[in-house]
């Protein structure tokens, strides 16, 4: 079955990340773009001689469609994937899925009532780093986990609508599905308390452009969450067990195993030797969106169940949400 697809919003991301894999995909065929932008949509139809719309609404009545791919401003993916639902369509709704945790109860609910497929797009789950740090981790190479940081960083300067708060702009939701979610899916953890931190460093605009998730697990390891736009160089990942450490910047793994011998003579410490080992992780830091469309396809098509759970996205917002709750309020939130 080809999968009759529309892009709703074809700017940076609908234009590349998404409209790439639906082009390359014997799956998919692109039948329509809509946007509220005349050269985007030029530019959509020079590419794809697709129909073209400037309402969303007007699409989702006119067309026969299996798929709308929801890549509009961050605070306008909700009411729009909803309004997909009600159509009878099926939609793959880009990060941040929601604003906050009632907008992704609406959406499943809708999905529910409508009986569609709602697809969270959480495409750093299928991140090369990640992958391989789970790998890792599994062979007990550090032992015990106690503590995980994920960073990113940049000397970065925006002017878009990402600034501002309106347009549910802001590193907490532009980055937090990425950078909060990622150490939670290395350990398989739940979250139990979340602190958070949120700065407005170097963006014009009225939103953060830096952020901390302190977060504990159930099983009380330490998670540290960080987006920093005045930063040059900070390592993307920390993991320390009680056997060793990993690093991870960018592509370059470093691991640092402890062995520890039987006490000195004089009894009062154990002797630990170090080894280190490094290797290059190859693939996309934030998921190959290739191979996702594929599972993507393979799902819609009633092959394999979509491993973004709607539920498992709306825990992600809850915790997001907790983040900014307790910046504001600057306490712990409990979340049981
Ligand atoms: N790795 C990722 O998954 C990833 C990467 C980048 C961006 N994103 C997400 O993609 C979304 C879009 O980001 P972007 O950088 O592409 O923004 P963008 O501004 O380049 O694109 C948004 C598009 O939506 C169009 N639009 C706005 N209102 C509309 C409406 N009412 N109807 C139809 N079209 C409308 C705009 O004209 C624009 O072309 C954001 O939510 C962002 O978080 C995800």
């Amino acid at each position: 079955m080809i999968i009759k697809t529309a892009i709703l919003g074809y700017g940076r991301s609908g234009s590349t990340l998404h409209a790439d894999p639906i082009e390359k995909s014997a799956d998919f065929q692109l039948v329509a773009v809509c946007d509220i932008d005349e050269q985007a949509r030029q530019k959509a139809f020079q590419r794809f001689g697709c129909k073209l719309y400037e309402n969303h609404l007007d699409m989702l009545a006119g067309e026969d469609l299996d798929l709308v791919v929801v890549v509009t401003r961050s605070d306008q993916h909700a009411a729009m994937a909803c309004d997909c639902l009600k159509a009878g369509k099926n939609v793959l709704v880009t990060k941040p899925w929601a604003a906050d945790y009632a907008q992704a109860g609406a959406m499943m609910k809708q999905a529910r009532s409508s009986g569609k497929m709602l697809l969270p797009w959480l495409p750093a789950r299928w991140g090369c780093d990640l992958l391989r740090l789970k790998a890792l981790l599994a062979s007990g190479i550090i032992g015990r986990v106690f503590q995980v940081r994920r960073s990113e960083y940049a000397f970065g300067l925006r002017n878009d609508w990402q600034i501002w708060k309106k347009y549910a702009g802001g590193y907490l939701l532009n980055w937090g599905p990425h950078l909060v979610d990622q150490p939670i899916q290395l350990l398989e953890a739940s979250i139990k308390t979340v602190y958070g931190e949120m700065r407005q460093i170097n963006n014009p605009g009225d939103v953060e452009d830096v952020f901390y998730a302190v977060m504990k697990t159930t099983d009380d390891i330490l998670i540290v969450s960080e987006y920093n736009i005045a930063a040059g160089a900070t390592p993307n990942w920390m993991i320390q067990g009680d056997r060793g450490t990993i690093y991870v910047h960018q592509d370059q793994i470093t691991i640092h195993q402890a062995a520890f011998a039987p006490p000195d003579r004089d009894g009062y410490r154990s002797p630990v030797q170090m080894e280190t080992t490094c290797e290059t992780v190859s693939g996309n830091r934030y998921g190959d969106q290739f191979a996702i469309y594929q599972h993507i396809a393979r799902a819609l098509q009633g092959l394999e169940p979509y491993q973004v759970t709607p539920a498992s996205a709306a825990g992600l917002t809850r915790i997001l949400d907790a983040v900014r709750t307790s910046s504001e309020q600057g306490k712990v939130i409990h979340l049981s």
